[in-house]
């Protein structure tokens, strides 16, 4: 591993201080419509998610994790992405798009980026049973 593979980009470290819509404190104090949660198999972190939808549109969410810098990272620029997507839009948003969006994830902290997506699609899936 070369030693650039150990630098954060700036928007990454950004992100990890500053997270978008974060759920700080108690989940009841965000009006949800369902919530997804996922542990990452390679180091055992979780990610649940909440989302409030509108009109098949994602109007708000929320997220917390046990997750690393770059999940937080991650999942914070997840949220800005997904916000106001449709379902099947926000469903599109992939692990390269987030990479994009965040300047390039060193590429051993490239699984910590799919977190905040997989609880976002288990949500949206959740969602989507509760509709039926
Ligand atoms: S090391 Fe667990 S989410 Fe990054």
């Amino acid at each position: 591993m070369e030693g650039e593979d150990w630098v954060y980009p700036e928007k990454v470290k950004e992100h990890f201080l500053n997270p978008r819509n974060f759920l700080f404190g108690d989940e009841s104090k965000f009006d949800f419509d369902a919530t997804g949660i996922v542990g990452n198999p390679i180091c055992g972190d979780q990610m649940k998610m909440y989302i409030k939808v509108k009109d098949d549109r994602i109007v708000d969410l929320r997220w917390k994790t046990y997750g690393c810098a770059s999940a937080i990272a991650s999942t914070s620029a997840l949220s800005e992405l997904a916000k106001g997507k449709t379902l099947d839009e926000a469903l599109n948003i992939s692990a390269k798009d987030i990479d994009n969006y965040l300047g390039n994830l060193p590429k051993h902290k490239f699984h910590c980026s799919v977190l905040g997506h997989e609880a976002l699609a288990d949500a949206i899936k959740n969602y989507r049973e509760q509709k039926k």
